[in-house]
């Protein structure tokens, strides 16, 4: 197995995922766990994380005697090269300038770690790599017994080695997707040099998260809101498998889910699983409360408060003991690793609210229940690949993602329980289409080319003709759009046979609606949902 020790850096989880990726066992900690706690783990090899401190500021921010007394292999990765210079003798000083974004390295001497790894080479035939860096400080002088691996004009020591201990350092980050090689890298580090077997897959990682939700939750009880989504469905079925009566599910309806939904969360948990889930049927309220409010943001509120109320409710009654509980003393949620940084991050660089997002934080406290958040540490393609090794469906663990509020934001203006159902028809037929017509060049669905699709409800009404009568009903626009991130998104180009046949089926198949649009807009300046 692989350590990793943090010195703080925004990326260390992604150093974490490409170790994962190699199918390598690992464990971040922090960088001041002690020698003995180095000694007892036993890494086959250690990796250094970059840091936003710097070497000069930290004089804490070390790496502990015991990494190099060990006589394993050690990778420093950005601070973490700077570190292992300091300490072993060498010079890091303070840029003048910060070096930020793309570079490419040139690597030299035939080092283990980078030998016949590169993206190209120069005509004088240097190998080069495509690099990302994020530094101000730089190593200036090397330790004794390293010799130069990489460099690049701004950074003359952007990498080191010390064959004989199995050193080695850069200055670039490895674990981002934007240094091409980073993962052959990483890759090369923990299984040749470290010599780590590749014997980790996602049921071990199973069986280690099961093991340690045991260990939090003891006898305890556990409820978790089971929203329908990726997340909250691969947490509860984890959590079900480590604890299970131990688990109640909450499941709030309110009255603005996709069609047949709620029945088919009910169906996996309920049925499949035999989990206990609670279901609460709340549209009548929510939809009181939303009648007359047209202002996108203040239907968010609303909806957001009443899900929290609700949901309390229930909590409160299994607090309470009700029905043969002993009083659940845990709320679980869903928490991607992402989601982590998210708020971590919004605390210092949040710009003007665009949505006020729904969801459940504050809620622990309020409820005053410790939080278990089991897969805080993974990324969406590995919760995913989580919820399959799960034995949930895969149509339900790779759906579109599907926002809190719901059909509420899909739905502009007043909120009527008519315009949702019509809505539910109409998007349900949108996403069958998506998911029967597959594209030739690829073979895959439109569902799967596309990042997230559905459509939306405007409360507009256009003449139409049907038969020989004349029709006065509601227009729906369809929307899809891919992305890799959502911040950023372009509406996808869906053959026209495709939205033809959904056009087509919807005016035929949902009376009320007579008119189809199709939005043409990229994010920004639109959004993906429309209110
Ligand atoms: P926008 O519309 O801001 O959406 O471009 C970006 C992504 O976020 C989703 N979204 C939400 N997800 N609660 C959620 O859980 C929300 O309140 C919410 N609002 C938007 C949206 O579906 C898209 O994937």
């Amino acid at each position: 197995k692989i350590l990793i020790l943090d010195f703080g850096s925004q990326v260390t989880q992604l150093i974490a995922r490409r170790v994962r990726e190699a199918h390598v066992y690992c464990e971040i900690h922090p960088n001041d766990v002690s020698d003995a706690f180095i000694r007892e783990f036993a890494p086959k090899g250690i990796i250094l994380s970059g840091s936003h401190a710097s070497t000069y500021e930290a004089e804490d921010l070390r790496a502990p005697q015991a990494v190099w007394d060990l006589g394993v292999p050690v990778l420093g990765i950005c601070y973490g090269m700077q570190t292992m210079a300091a300490q072993l003798g060498g010079k890091v000083e303070s840029g003048k300038t910060r070096e930020f974004g793309y570079a490419e390295v040139r690597a030299h001497g035939h080092t283990a770690l980078l030998d016949g790894i590169e993206d190209f080479r120069t005509p004088e035939g240097h190998g080069m790599l495509k690099v990302w860096m994020s530094h101000g400080d730089k190593v200036t002088e090397m330790p004794p017994g390293f010799k130069l691996m990489a460099s690049t004009p701004a950074c003359p020591i952007a990498g080191i080695a010390d064959e004989a201990r199995r050193y080695y350092a850069v200055q670039f980050h490895p674990e981002v997707t934007h240094t091409v090689q980073g993962r052959a890298l990483l890759e090369r580090f923990v299984l040749q040099i470290a010599g780590a077997k590749p014997d980790w897959v996602m049921k071990d990682h199973i069986a280690e998260a099961v093991e340690a939700i045991r260990r939090q939750v003891g006898d305890e009880e556990v409820i978790l809101g089971l929203s329908g989504g990726v997340d909250s469905s691969v947490a509860a079925a984890l959590i079900h498998r480590a604890i299970g009566d131990q688990l109640t599910c909450v499941f709030v309806d309110h009255g603005l889910l996709r069609l047949n939904e709620g029945d088919m969360v009910m169906e996996m948990f309920a049925g499949k699983l035999h989990a206990r889930v609670i279901r609460v049927d709340a549209s009548e309220l929510f939809m009181r409360e939303l009648s007359g409010v047209t202002d996108p943001e203040a239907k968010r509120k609303i909806i957001g408060k009443l899900f929290v109320d609700v949901f309390k409710a229930e909590a409160d009654k299994l607090k309470a003991g009700e029905g043969g509980h002993k009083g659940a003393t845990f709320l679980a949620q869903g928490t991607i690793y992402p989601d982590v940084i998210e708020s971590g991050g919004a605390k210092t660089k949040k710009a003007t609210t665009i949505k006020s997002h729904h969801n459940v934080g504050g809620l622990p406290e309020q409820l005053g229940l410790k939080l278990l958040e089991p897969l805080r540490d993974l990324f969406k393609d590995e919760v995913r690949e989580l919820g399959v090794a799960l034995g949930l469906p895969p149509e339900m663990v790779y759906r579109h993602p599907f926002p809190g509020p719901g059909l509420g934001v899909r739905i502009l203006g007043d909120v009527k329980r008519e315009y949702a159902d019509l809505l539910r028809r109409a998007d349900a037929i949108f996403i069958e289409e998506l998911r029967q017509w597959k594209d030739d060049a690829t073979g895959k669905s439109w569902y799967d080319l596309t990042s997230q699709a559905f459509a939306v409800f405007l409360p507009v009404k256009s003449v139409g003709v049907m038969g020989d009568g004349r029709t006065y009903d509601y227009v729906v626009a369809l929307r899809a759009v891919q992305t890799s991130d959502f911040m950023t998104a372009d509406w996808a180009e869906l053959p026209y046979g495709l939205l033809k046949k959904v056009s087509g089926r919807i005016i035929n198949e949902v009376r009320g609606i007579n008119r189809v649009t199709y939005d043409v807009s990229s994010k920004p300046p639109a959004t993906i949902e429309w209110e």
